[in-house]
């Protein structure tokens, strides 16, 4: 039974000092540490100016652990340093770290323990890897289907998301480090997130993207990141409404406010409006706030105020203390069966068609596709991971079938440049420009047909610094601009062998065409090569694929789609080649299972052709595990999605209007207001290719005997669950509520009210009940700036996803 309110009290005494504490001092039955203010009040009185400034802002790390931030502490006080450390899917460090999967697949688990639990293992790592702040979970909404980072964060739905950062941040901080919850608020697309401007109107702000914000404070976060927009003109980390009226005044936050990497703007009016911390560096808080405390801009009880706040969490982490909790050890196999655990119960099977799936072990597979023979771990950006291990889902299905052809199906890293294509001739596979040396090459290129080529340059080294190519005079890969580069994903920027890979795609014309390279060693010289893809290649690579599937029983196709924060996706489509890759295999042989390792939605032109489309996202080390165990029904496909799939391009809530996506003249405007999601289509009346909630196992359900009753401000909702297939499965019974009609405010045709994850035998049937706490009964009213409980009849559903309400009836809210 879900009890919202009492079990967010429980979080929030478990992710507080008292669970904390116990935890990291021995256990939950050792003596609570007191959070001590004379301790920090003490300290802050003796730091001198310059201490406290040195705590509130970055800082080179002396010891360079790899981690994204540091904060050197004052030894001569005994205030150690601070070491932080992305991220949403594992410990993002230079040394190895469990690579989970990412946190939408959680999300797809509906399982707010499982995100306990993969807290509590990111807890432990990031202690034992010499870490004392995490900068994550991510709770921004899934707005656009475009969104970079949609992989890193949980939902659409503000409760789901609530629910699930409420839970991580619980096991995170039980474990004895810092959580931070990110990125506060609206960023929910990367493109243009350093300057767009988001406009929202107050009852959406409060009803959609706040939510999983405030469940984080309700839970004990001790940090909070703000986010590199401007909400309402005003940049995120100098926005006085949200970094003090809300988080602070509202609801009562007493941790810290650090801003996103580099996103400070301002030192004055940030430290006015709530900022406590820049990172990573001090270009505002450091040398600008001392200047600004001598000539009286900034009061030094403002200063105060910051460094208190960060002292409180360390305090309350026992960090100050002079038995400071001792690091643990990691413990590798406890978290590879986590990832494990946690990539199953997230698989999300969107198609089944006439029993494709589960694979019968003994019939011939053929496996295709390049992400079949290399793991896809993790997504890039700040979510990166270095994983302990991952192993090719050709090694996992060949482990099961016996009998496995593979096919690459798309080349993603090509092959050399030809010899004889290049005069003076130059061996295009692999170059060394030794330390301190410059390299170049003056020649032609002569092509015999016209034809599109690939060019795939691979390199070591700084990607800003990395070799020149120039063709007919125009430079091959630019460098993208500001921190772009860095962005980079998971299975395509990079070649099996660890270089890294840019792409130029270009039509060439018969004959000879001036090719220059030029490359430095610079300080520990440099590795490259220069390959390429043509037409030939590519069809060629096809044909080979359709033909292993036409000799096999069924197929396993692999589609990947690479996401990293620092850009949007610029359409829905799989990328590259493999739309038409999909088209030849299937109709080679439709019992195709597609296997999608991307990011977010993608629309699938292809979908009716195919016998069954597996989604599993960004999997984590043991994702190859996974996707095999469901693929061979060693498990039941438990994920259901966490966000709609729309149709195309064309039908999604941001669809066609540049000012709700991705903006104008710098201002984006959310103006489909509080029909974020789901809310959207059904308000539309628009179809998605699959809504919010879907997933199909390999057994059937019922619903039935479906009743609500009021309990005091919330309503109980009971219905029974029946497995009425052959096999053990997983049920995700749903509950979605209809409008108040006495609110004079804007309301979703309905909105999810609650949701259970169920393990049930064959022929089991199983009463559930779902708890709809008053907060989801209630809209915000931007009259009172409060919240008010929709009272009266409301329309309660349950089934098996938003687009799929099996079961009816209605409850008196509020008595
Ligand atoms: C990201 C943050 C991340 C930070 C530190 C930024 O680019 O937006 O989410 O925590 O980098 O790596």
């Amino acid at each position: 039974m879900r009890d919202t309110v009492s079990r967010r009290a429980a979080l929030r005494l478990m992710g507080g000092a008292v669970g904390v504490v116990a935890a990291v001092t021995g256990g939950f039955g050792s003596p609570a540490r007191a959070l001590d203010r004379g301790r920090v009040d003490g300290l802050v009185r003796q730091l001198t100016l310059d201490e406290k400034i040195s705590l509130l802002h970055g800082a080179n790390d002396p010891a360079s652990l790899g981690q994204a931030g540091y904060v050197p502490g004052v030894k001569r006080l005994g205030i150690p340093p601070l070491r932080l450390a992305d991220g949403p899917a594992g410990v993002r460090v230079t040394r190895h770290a469990t690579a989970l999967p990412a946190p939408v697949l959680l999300a797809s688990a509906f399982d707010p323990e499982l995100a306990r639990r993969y807290g509590q293992v990111i807890g432990q790592e990031g202690r034992a890897l010499g870490q004392d702040v995490l900068l994550s979970p991510m709770v921004n909404l899934i707005r656009t289907p475009y969104a970079g980072r949609n992989f890193e964060t949980f939902s659409e739905d503000p409760l789901l998301s609530s629910d699930l950062v409420a839970a991580e941040i619980t096991g995170i901080q039980g474990a004895g480090l810092i959580a931070t919850v990110k990125h506060y608020a609206l960023n929910n697309q990367e493109k243009d997130r350093g300057s767009v401007d988001v406009r929202v109107d107050e009852q959406t702000l409060h009803e959609c993207e706040l939510r999983g914000f405030e469940a984080a404070v309700e839970a004990g976060t001790g940090a909070v990141m703000g986010a590199y927009n401007k909400v309402d003109g005003t940049f995120a980390c100098e926005n006085k409404a949200l970094l003090t009226g809300i988080l602070r005044e509202r609801w009562g936050f007493d941790g810290f406010v650090m801003t996103d990497w580099d996103a400070a703007h301002s030192t004055v009016a940030a430290l006015t409006a709530g900022l406590d911390m820049e990172m990573p560096e001090g270009k505002y808080f450091g040398a600008a706030l001392k200047a600004a405390v001598a000539d009286g801009s900034v009061p030094e009880r403002d200063v105060d105020r910051a460094v208190r706040r960060v002292l409180t969490v360390m305090d309350r982490f026992g960090l100050l203390a002079a038995d400071a909790p001792p690091r643990p050890r990691r413990d590798p196999q406890a978290g590879a069966a986590v990832a494990l655990e946690i990539a199953k119960a997230g698989a999300t099977l969107l198609r089944n068609a006439h029993d494709t799936l589960p694979l019968r072990p003994g019939t011939s597979v053929a496996v295709i596709g390049p992400t079949g023979s290399l793991p896809s771990v993790s997504g890039g950006g700040s979510a990166h991971v270095v994983p302990d291990h991952a192993t090719s889902p050709l090694d996992t299905i060949t482990s099961r079938a016996g009998n496995v052809t593979y096919a690459l199906g798309e080349d993603l890293f090509g092959t050399p440049v030809p010899a004889a294509a290049l005069r003076p001739a130059l061996a295009a596979d692999g170059h060394r420009v030794a330390a301190g040396q410059d390299w170049s090459y003056d020649g032609t290129l002569t092509v015999t047909d016209a034809d599109e080529w690939t060019f795939v340059l691979h390199f070591s080294g700084d990607p800003v610094a990395r070799p020149t190519v120039h063709l007919d005079g125009a430079e091959l890969f630019p460098l993208a601009p500001g921190y772009e580069e860095y962005f980079v994903g998971g299975v395509v920027s990079a070649a099996p062998d660890g270089m890294t890979v840019r792409r130029a795609t270009l039509h060439l014309t018969p004959g000879s065409h001036p090719l220059r390279i030029s490359a430095r060693g610079g300080d520990s010289g440099r590795h490259f090569r220069l390959h390429r893809i043509t037409r030939a290649t590519r069809a060629r690579d096809v044909t080979e694929a359709a033909e292993a599937a036409r000799a096999a029983d069924t197929v396993v196709l692999f589609a990947y789609e690479d996401a990293t924060e620092g850009r949007d996706r610029a359409r829905l489509a799989l990328p590259g080649n493999q739309e038409r890759l999909i088209a030849a295999v299937t109709e080679a042989n439709p019992r195709t299972t597609v296997v999608l390792n991307t990011s977010s939605a993608t629309s699938m032109p292809w979908l009716e052709r195919t016998g069954a489309v597996l989604q599993m996202y960004y999997p984590g080390q043991e994702g190859a595990e996974a996707t095999a165990a469901v693929l061979y029904g060693e498990c039941d496909p438990g994920g259901r999605l966490t966000q709609s799939f729309p149709v195309d391009d064309d039908h999604h809530p941001v669809a066609g209007d540049r000012r709700r996506y991705p903006g104008r003249d710098g201002v984006e405007e959310y103006s489909e207001g509080i029909h974020l999601g789901y809310r959207w289509y059904d308000a539309e009346g628009v179809r998605p290719l699959f809504p919010f909630g879907h997933g199909l196992s390999y057994t059937a359900f019922t619903y039935e005997e479906l009743s609500a009753r009021a309990v005091g401000q919330g309503i109980e909702v009971s219905l029974v669950v029946r497995n009425t297939g052959a096999r053990a499965g997983i049920a995700v019974p749903q509950v979605y509520i209809g409008p108040s009609e006495r609110l004079r405010l804007e309301q979703a045709v309905r909105v999810l009210g609650g949701y259970r994850r169920l393990a049930l035998g064959p022929g089991e049937r199983r009463r559930v009940s779902v708890r709809v706490d008053a907060r989801t009964l209630s809209s915000w009213d931007p009259h009172t700036h409060d919240r008010v409980l929709g009272t009266g009849p409301r329309t309660v559903w349950a089934g098996a996803s938003a687009g799929d309400l099996r079961l009816r009836t209605s409850v008196e809210v509020g008595g």
